[in-house]
């Protein structure tokens, strides 16, 4: 009975909402009709009960962890990919849509050659990547023109910084973060992952569209080849070690950007309506000193809007 009120109260409004990109009318929806409320009172009920976990469901075809404190998190993630394997069957027929290779969704001695791969570019084990200098600057010149481009002096519409415009220069940077300069304005790249991630919310009740994945997975290879010094791309080409499907990697890192665009925005919300912690963030910033911008009063500001509000992709 539990496995099934858990199904009904929080998996099947998280697949409505959709799993790989949100669907803004079902996500408004469920908004109306106060399901959110409704898993957590679910999730907390469980909670209350099961105090060692992770809370194993038993569902027709396997167990299903469920994490319902954050030791349960440390347990599971210590012992992935075995026991606790995040390559679960929807999973890899939703990710298939645009990164059928991809780590996540690898298993055996592929995922572990993938995983040191993505440790090694992403620099996992260093607070501040080693590359950090790079998208620094970037990152001042895009805020710098989106907030040139909002007009202090104009209407409401106009002096307010809105998701639209801030998700617009936030993959700019991510856009050169990830390739380097020349692809700044290369939205049709980002566009492309768009469309094959709502694809990719129905899984295996949806045949992949093997045209488009494969001019995607076409235009990251190209972009790749042609990465430029300081990128993350760049960091890939040159790595020493032994890669496999390197180019297959990218998707996750474009869509793993967008939980990094929806906390940062998340956080602004939180500081414009906080001026005590507002002013202590801005005094922070004025007095970094380290040119690597370790900001950690800023960074528990991102932890903490994480933690108010979890980010889905
Ligand atoms: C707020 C930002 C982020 C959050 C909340 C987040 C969260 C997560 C979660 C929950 C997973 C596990 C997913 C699963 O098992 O289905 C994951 C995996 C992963 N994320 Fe992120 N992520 C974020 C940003 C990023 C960024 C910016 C990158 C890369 C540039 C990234 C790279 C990855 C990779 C490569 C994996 C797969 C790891 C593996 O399977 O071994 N993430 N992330």
């Amino acid at each position: 009975m539990e496995t099934a009120a858990f199904l009904i109260d929080v998996f099947l409004p998280n697949v409505a909402k959709g799993p790989i990109i949100r669907r803004p009318k079902a996500v408004a929806l469920a908004e109306r009709l106060g399901l959110d409320d409704r898993a957590v009172r679910r999730v907390k009920k469980l909670a209350g009960k099961y105090r060692a976990g992770p809370l194993l469901l038993r569902l027709p075809f396997r167990e299903q962890a469920v994490i319902l404190q954050s030791g349960h998190l440390h347990y599971a993630l210590i012992n992935s990919p075995e026991p606790f394997s995040p390559a679960s069957s929807e999973k890899k027929a939703a990710l298939s849509h645009f990164e059928p290779r991809n780590v996540l969704i690898s298993q055996g001695p592929e995922r572990t050659v993938r995983r040191a791969l993505q440790e090694q570019v992403l620099d996992t084990h260093s607070p501040v990547h080693r590359l950090a200098s790079s998208p620094i600057p970037v990152i001042r010149q895009e805020a710098a023109q989106l907030l040139a481009d909002l007009d202090p002096k104009g209407t409401a519409e106009n002096s307010e910084l809105v998701w639209d415009d801030f998700i617009e220069s936030w993959y700019r940077v991510v856009r050169r973060t990830v390739f380097g300069d020349s692809a700044r304005d290369d939205h049709e790249l980002t566009d492309m992952i768009a469309r094959l991630r709502q694809h990719g919310n129905w899984s295996f009740l949806k045949a992949p569209d093997r045209k488009l994945r494969a001019r995607f997975l076409q235009r990251v290879q190209n972009r790749m080849d042609g990465a430029e010094p300081g990128s993350l791309a760049h960091a890939m080409v040159n790595l020493p070690s032994r890669q496999d499907a390197p180019a297959e990697q990218i998707p996750q890192w474009l869509f793993a950007f967008d939980p990094a665009g929806m906390a940062t925005f998340r956080t602004l919300a939180l500081l414009s309506t906080h001026s005590e912690q507002y002013g202590r963030a801005q005094t922070e910033i004025r007095e970094e000193t380290t040119g690597r911008e370790q900001l950690p009063y800023l960074r528990a500001c991102v932890l903490e809007s994480l933690r108010l509000c979890p980010p889905r992709r």
